[in-house]
């Protein structure tokens, strides 16, 4: 094994146009890290935010390799119970942002961010099981931990048109719950309704005056939005506030004495904390229900800033995904 390796290091801002893989030495294991072949990366829009804002502020390494998540085989386990081959799937935690993260041939992994895939799920490719851990490890939070989802529920997801939102809609299909998704663009909404909406309601930005109304609501948009979301919920219902795709960040004006409707909870949903015992649901909930993460496009791993290019230039549904097959 050679001690160099390929990967997108960043210590600025950097559009795809900048980007270059460059060689970096493969990081040396330590106690308590697990050092990872990456085999598959999915690209979340978390990277796209720190290639492009992020990586200024303070408590980001400097330079940093990005990526929030990956799959992959265990080289060396170091003083962690995993064994050599085996295959793994690793999430935040710092990832990308504190510790170098999975836009790279090897990753040097937090043992608690470091997760066993399943046997059931170990037939799976690369380019599936990359779209799976922090995508469906939020929707799964969201919507479980949080929303307390339940069959007979109404859901409304509040811009569904992002690889968050097409995996929750898929859980809740293969749940039996009633959807209605939003979207900003008309011409996402057959998509929408074949990855199970229910409903596809063009968002203007003020639902709550044309009478839409759910038990949950899994906010994507954020703060933007979450005062009109609040509006549409049922008496006892929950809003999770999961996304930022408004672009506002957080809250300012925000009165919680009329904003909250009586007898309503609001929430707000972290992918910080998973944990093996949820990726297990999660593996095994998406095998017994055939479900198929929404998957734009593949690309190999020499390719890569390919990828970063179609991110930067949209207008695409559903996640990116890089293999590394070599
Ligand atoms: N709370 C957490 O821990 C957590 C974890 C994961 C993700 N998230 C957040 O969840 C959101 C979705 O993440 P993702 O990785 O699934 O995103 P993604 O698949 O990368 O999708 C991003 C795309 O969503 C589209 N979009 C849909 N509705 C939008 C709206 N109302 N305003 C602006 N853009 C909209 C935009 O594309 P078009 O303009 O082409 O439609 C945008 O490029 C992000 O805000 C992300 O930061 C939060």
């Amino acid at each position: 094994m050679s001690n160099t390796m390929r990967a997108l290091q960043i210590s600025d801002i950097t559009p795809a146009s900048e980007a270059v893989l460059s060689e970096v030495p493969v990081p040396a294991v330590k106690p308590g890290w697990v050092l990872v072949r990456v085999r598959g990366i999915g690209m979340n829009h978390s990277e796209w935010e720190l290639c492009h804002d992020e990586i200024r502020e303070s408590y980001i390494t400097h330079p940093i390799i990005p990526g929030i998540e990956g799959v992959g085989e265990v080289v060396d386990p170091s003083d962690q119970p995993f064994v050599s081959g085996q295959k793994v799937c690793m999430l935040m935690g710092g990832m990308g942002r504190m510790w170098d993260g999975s836009y790279a041939e090897y990753c040097l992994v937090r043992a608690d961010h470091l997760f066993a895939i399943p046997e059931a799920a170990c037939k799976l490719s690369w380019a599936t099981l990359a779209a799976i851990p922090e995508t469906f490890f939020t929707a799964w939070g969201s919507l479980f931990e949080c929303l307390q989802l339940k069959a007979g529920d109404t859901l409304l997801v509040r811009a569904a048109s992002c690889g968050l939102g097409y995996a929750a809609l898929q859980i809740a299909h293969a749940l039996g719950v009633r959807t209605i998704a939003t979207t900003h663009r008309e011409r996402y909404v057959e998509l929408l309704k074949s990855f199970g909406a229910n409903e596809v309601v063009l968002d203007s930005g003020a639902l709550a005056d044309t009478g839409v109304k759910a038990d949950k609501v899994l906010e994507l948009s954020g703060p933007k939005t979450l005062a009109d979301s609040l509006g549409c919920l049922n008496h006892g219902g929950i809003c999770c506030d999961t996304g930022i795709l408004g672009g506002q960040f957080v809250l300012n004006g925000f009165d919680p004495i009329k904003d909250i409707p009586n007898g309503c909870y609001l929430t707000g949903f972290f992918s910080n904390y998973p944990t093996q015992e949820v990726m297990d649901h999660i593996f095994a909930f998406v095998a017994k229900h055939g479900i198929e993460p929404f998957v734009a496009k593949v690309f190999d791993f020499d390719h890569l800033i390919d990828a970063l290019a179609m991110q930067d230039e949209g207008g695409f549904q559903g996640k990116l995904v890089i293999v590394n097959e070599q």
